[in-house]
């Protein structure tokens, strides 16, 4: 059997950056792709050849060095193809139609897989076109039909399900595949497989033990080229209701019945149905947000959001959010989430923290309580690895206590993790399982936790702070925390914990 991908935005970031490489790796190792074909579909004009030398100058800049074999590169360049088509336009599907029979070799026997990276609004008509050319519908026997749909799958509750339900009209939920690129991620999976295939942290890992979680991934880039596609989404859209809410479910979740796709994806959604809605003293209270103004590093001016192309000069934009997320359910009632994302900070980096309670009574030191609370570090990137800080006595005389870690790091298993995200779970969809791929009902429960945000945002209710680019954020996100709290500013090397520094 045949796979032919069809990858819709051929021309587009996202194909250039991660699906063209993450595909050449699957490739490279022969026979995991099988036999399959490529063809990349767009306005751009094109033709097969002009297209594969673009791919292939695209190839050397995204795939590291060490990967690229010139035989290797020939054979995966050779399996693409490409059609100039308007994809909004139904005229143009029986074209397409025309060159999937061309590349098929053994007819309905034949898979496509469809992967929409298109803006969203083009969610809605592809679908459709597809089943009007006869391209959606499995027949009995046949080769599979299926669809990987890019984030953000609409831009709040109602465009998500007006999206989904379009979607649903020509293609059943086993046959779409909506892809979060954080469920793909080595250590993300990581964080079942430590919380589940050891003894030791289930019996504490709840409100009884756990005093706080906080869950940071930040960026030291802006928004690069992107200041069309960021002017609509924001930080809460772009990384908050889908990535960041997925980490949460991860440390949140309780153990699946097993890890199947069902019961693996049925508890993520029960963790967004218990995340407690917002009210609008909540958003005041609790979220806060910002956005990047412009600064100088070493030397160097670094443009404020405001500044960057394509973003309106009064724009209210966010680049930062920083939140209390609270779980109403036994296991955690009373247990804050703090999550935070930003753009221009100072170093990238993505890091769940766990953050143990206190001893009940503190021996040492001469200190009323104990000073440091013992932490769990789950490194998702970069360094990925874990790490737990505990106190241990000074040696010698007297009785010092002193904060030391224990820490696994990925590097000591002689590497780091290897596959890329897009790599696994395109191989995934390939094979047909759906376990890592965000169901519609999780879409839609999540849409439900953010909109209020998003509503009052838009009625400009809340203040938008400025934070000057490559800094932590505004410092009103550190009033979100209870208790004198502060933010866990990670450093890049994880095994470094004395010093959470800014770098
Ligand atoms: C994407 C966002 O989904 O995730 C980007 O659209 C962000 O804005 C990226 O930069 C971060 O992903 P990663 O894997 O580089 O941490």
């Amino acid at each position: 059997m045949r796979q032919i991908i069809v990858i819709f935005g051929a021309s587009g970031d996202l194909t250039k950056r991660k699906l063209i490489p993450a595909l050449y790796m699957l490739d490279k190792d022969g026979d995991r792709g099988a036999d399959y074909r490529i063809l990349g579909v767009g306005r751009s004009v094109y033709d097969g050849d002009s297209y594969r030398a673009y791919i292939e100058s695209e190839l050397t800049k995204y795939v590291k060095n060490h990967e690229l074999d010139d035989s290797k590169v020939r054979r995966f360049i050779g399996k693409i193809d490409y059609l100039s088509m308007d994809p909004s336009d139904i005229n143009e599907y029986n074209k397409l139609r025309e060159r999937l029979d061309s590349l098929s070799i053994n007819g309905s026997a034949d898979s496509y897989l469809y992967y929409f990276s298109t803006p969203p609004k083009l969610y809605k008509v592809i679908p459709s076109f597809l089943a009007s050319a006869g391209l959606a519908k499995e027949e009995p026997g046949g080769g599979y039909r299926r669809v990987i749909v890019e984030k953000p799958f609409g831009y709040d509750l109602e465009s998500a399900t007006s999206i989904s339900r379009e979607i649903c009209r020509y293609f059943n939920e086993n046959q779409i595949y909506r892809i979060d690129h954080f469920l793909g991620k080595e250590t993300v999976q990581n964080i079942m497989a430590l919380r589940f295939a050891n003894g030791i942290f289930e019996p504490i890992w709840n409100r009884n033990y756990i005093e706080r979680i906080e869950i940071t991934a930040v960026e030291n880039l802006g928004i690069e080229k992107r200041g069309g596609y960021y002017e609509e989404t924001g930080a809460l859209r772009d990384m908050v209701q889908n990535h960041l809410i997925q980490l949460v479910a991860l440390c949140a979740a309780e153990p699946p019945v097993s890890f199947t796709e069902k019961e693996f994806r049925d508890e993520i959604v029960k963790v967004y149905r218990s995340i407690k809605p917002f009210s609008k003293e909540d958003i005041e209270k609790s979220v806060v947000r910002g956005q990047y103004t412009s600064s100088e590093r070493n030397g160097e001016y670094i443009k404020g959001y405001r500044e960057e192309a394509g973003v309106d000069l009064s724009s209210h934009t966010e680049t930062f959010v920083a939140m209390k997320l609270e779980i109403a359910n036994w296991r955690w009632k009373g247990v804050p989430f703090y999550i935070r994302t930003g753009k221009h900070m100072p170093t990238k980096v993505t890091e769940i923290v766990v953050h143990f309670r206190k001893t009940p009574h503190y021996l040492f030191n001469n200190l009323p309580e104990q000073p440091v609370s013992n932490q769990l570090i789950i490194r998702i990137q970069p360094n990925e690895g874990v790490l737990l800080k505990f106190a241990l006595k000074q040696p010698g005389r007297g009785f010092e206590i002193k904060p030391v870690s224990m820490d696994f790091t990925y590097d000591s298993l002689g590497g780091l993790p290897t596959e890329d995200a897009y790599m696994r779970l395109i191989e995934d969809c390939m094979s047909g399982d759906p376990t890592l791929f965000t169901r519609s009902d999780a879409v839609e429960q999540s849409w439900k936790i953010f909109d209020p945000v998003i509503k009052y945002w838009n009625e400009n209710k809340t203040p938008l702070y400025g934070y000057p680019a490559g800094t932590w954020g505004p410092l009103e996100s550190d009033l979100l925390m209870e208790g004198g709290a502060t933010w866990t500013n990670p450093c890049k090397n994880l095994t470094n914990t004395d010093i959470y520094c800014e770098l």
